[in-house]
């Protein structure tokens, strides 16, 4: 381990809505520098966390009837889950409510009055809730609601303590257009023009009229603004005025804070602001990405498209929801979303680009030389432009990691990838492999190829951890030929390597099929799995009329038999007497039932409904079940005495 260090941080989340595939953007995109920091040797902190208080959420717990910590606990559990799902190797979580935090930010803020940039004051103007955002009447839009989210603001007046900004203004317009700190550096003109040349106001930093935050010391009816709560979790999450940890003088000031655009302002001129209030040093640089859109709006859930992480994950990988996120999106430009898209990109790169690349060359290794290669070799044409480019790659992916240009880094090693495969095109191993004189050559040439494959992956497993290794396996590479150093040099595997024939990486995916699939899921949205977050019970629908609720034929039936589906952690295929010869049902809920807890129990189902198939398997209807607060759910059943088939009316 060097002592060099390497600090990046997420923002921390709100926990309300259903997280979605843009919910992981930032996330993803973080885990990924900090996985390629560690591998460079850098001892890294990678900081993610949820972001507990305010007045959204007291809210949200109240129309919950639950307290705001039990809501928040339930929350967090399920952001840790998405976490894992997503493999994200964060070192340090932090939940504002934890009690280091609390007692850290009650010193900051006294602090911060101490030193005479906190006032009290009267607060009257417009605040956005689902934001957490005040706004002056001159700020929201033609439609006088919030220039953000677009949504209703409230009228507020309160007593409240207010932060000087206008001390700062100059230093922060110096820190924009002069230095490295925001990129990209468009974003940059826009805050100068859009916050600071009209003149920065000061900022209302407390609360009174709810109590779901941290209160002020001095004067216990405020608690703090739940933006300074926030934002000091970067450094509270290191020690910073509390005694859980020591890592501050480590780690500080972060080398990276990512954030998207709608954050943008609060970590470009209020974050500064307050450091610099405290006379604490900066953080090196803020990377702001667009949101993850469709259809022109940003990501929500329901949008008729599956965007669902867990949903995703569990039929195509992490991997390859890692990848195509990161591929999509440019540095401070929005990318938008659709199944399509993705699933063509999965195809195009990960299938047909480094799935073919990797099975031709093993097949052939394993087919011509029986699996271990000579040790004698003949160069040939085309070798030294692959060899140039393969041992070129690593410098130009570290210049595109340390400009948190993502996918650019996946673009260049992709051309890498690319060009191995013109490679084999170029050589045409096959004819090598039906003349003995050429075994030499073909030698060579599997060998280029192993080793491209060799170097493009290892600098791949940061951003796409879980799938990496099984390549390695394939291609006969140590740990020791996987590390850093190896991805810089060419000719690292031994001459007579081994390589082991096994499963495609990244099968191809049957767009049509899998479209119909996803369609069926979105029709089944409220029946899906693990995407129901907290405890909000979803928004009635639309009215409908009885004879609307009577084309839907829904019945008693008993399971007879149920058996997991091999190729999918959710599902569960299950035979049903439905009183009318029988039938096949697969549900997504295997992650909460064993087979036998549902053999011989009546269910209710929906037994006119389109038949789909699921991973391959017909299902002729859904069985139902309600969503349960911590976002499983629990199938329903009906009395024991009610005949199968018998409607439910
Ligand atoms: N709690 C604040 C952050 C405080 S940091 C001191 C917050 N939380 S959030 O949950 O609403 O958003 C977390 C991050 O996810 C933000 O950067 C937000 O912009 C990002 N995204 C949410 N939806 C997104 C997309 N559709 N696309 C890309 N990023 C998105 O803001």
């Amino acid at each position: 381990m060097t002592n060099k260090t390497f600090y990046i941080t997420t923002p921390i989340y709100y926990p309300s809505g259903s997280p979605h595939i843009g919910t992981c953007y930032t996330t993803v995109a973080c885990d990924s520098i900090a996985r390629y920091k560690r591998m460079q040797g850098y001892d890294v902190m990678f900081l993610t966390g949820t972001d507990e208080h305010g007045q959204k959420i007291e809210e949200k717990a109240r129309e919950s009837k639950v307290t705001p910590k039990q809501y928040v606990d339930e929350i967090a559990k399920i952001f840790k889950r998405l976490w894992k799902t997503m493999n994200i190797s964060y070192d340090r979580y932090i939940r504002t409510t934890d009690d280091y935090h609390v007692e850290a930010i009650q010193k900051i803020f006294k602090e911060l009055y101490d030193r005479g940039y906190i006032y009290k004051g009267e607060y009257k103007g417009k605040y956005c809730t689902p934001c957490e955002s005040f706004w002056t009447e001159s700020q929201l839009d033609e439609n006088g609601c919030c220039p953000e989210c677009h949504r209703e603001v409230t009228q507020a007046s309160e007593e409240a303590y207010f932060f000087k900004m206008s001390p700062f203004a100059k230093r922060i317009e110096k820190l924009l257009t002069e230095t490295d700190y925001l990129r990209p550096k468009s974003r940059a003109r826009e805050i100068v023009n859009n916050f600071i040349k009209p003149g920065l106001e000061d900022l209302c930093v407390s609360r009174t009229s709810f109590s779901w935050g941290i209160p002020v010391t001095f004067d216990t009816k405020h608690v703090v603004y739940v933006w300074v709560d926030a934002l000091f979790n970067y450094c509270t999450a290191l020690g910073f005025e509390n005694s859980r940890y020591n890592d501050y003088d480590k780690y500080w000031p972060a080398d990276v804070h990512m954030v998207a655009k709608d954050i943008m302002r609060f970590h470009a001129v209020i974050w500064p602001a307050m450091l610099m209030a405290l006379d604490m040093p900066l953080p090196k640089h803020l990377a702001v990405h667009g949101w993850i859109t469709f259809n022109g709006q940003k990501m929500s859930k329901s949008m008729g498209n599956v965007v669902d992480p867990f949903i995703l994950s569990e039929r195509y990988g992490a991997d390859a929801i890692r990848y195509h996120i990161l591929r999509e999106m440019a540095l401070g430009a929005d990318s938008s979303f659709s199944n399509e898209i993705m699933i063509n990109r999965i195809n195009s790169d990960l299938a047909n680009g480094l799935g073919n690349l990797v099975s031709r060359t093993v097949a052939m290794a394993d087919k011509y030389f029986g699996a271990t290669l000579p040790t004698y070799r003949e160069a040939g044409e085309f070798d030294d432009e692959l060899i140039a480019k393969a041992t070129a790659l690593r410098n130009k992916v570290d210049e595109f990691i340390d400009n948190t240009q993502i996918n650019n880094a996946l673009a260049e090693i992709f051309r890498v990838i690319s060009r191995a495969n013109k490679y084999i095109d170029e050589t045409t191993p096959w004819i090598l492999g039906k003349d003995e004189s050429k075994k030499a050559r073909l030698a060579s040439v599997l060998y280029n190829l192993l080793e491209t494959i060799r170097i493009t992956t290892t600098l791949l497993s940061c951003f796409m951890p879980a799938e990496m290794p099984k390549i390695w396996e394939q291609i006969g590479a140590s740990a020791d030929d996987v590390t850093y150093d190896a991805a810089g040099r060419f000719g690292v595997l031994p001459l007579d390597v081994t390589v082991h024939r096994g499963d495609i990486i990244f099968p191809r995916i049957d767009v049509e099929k899998e479209i119909d699939e996803l369609n069926a899921i979105i029709g089944n949205q409220s029946d899906d799995t693990g995407s129901t977050v907290g405890f909000e019970p979803e928004k009635l629908r639309e009215e409908i009329t009885i004879d609307d609720f009577a084309k839907a034929d829904l019945r008693v039936a008993l399971v007879t038999k149920c058996e997991k589906i091999k190729r999918s952690k959710k599902l569960l295929c299950l035979q049903l007497d439905d009183g009318m010869g029988g039938r096949q049902v697969v549900s997504g809920i295997a992650e909460w039932y064993k087979p036998e807890d549902l053999v011989g129990k009546k269910v209710m189902i929906v037994a006119n409904l389109k038949p789909v198939k699921l991973c391959g398997v017909e299902s002729n209807g859904m069985i139902c079940a309600a969503d349960m607060p911590d976002g499983t759910c629990k199938v329903i059943h009906p009395d024991d005495a009610l005949p199968n088939g018998s409607r439910v009316r």
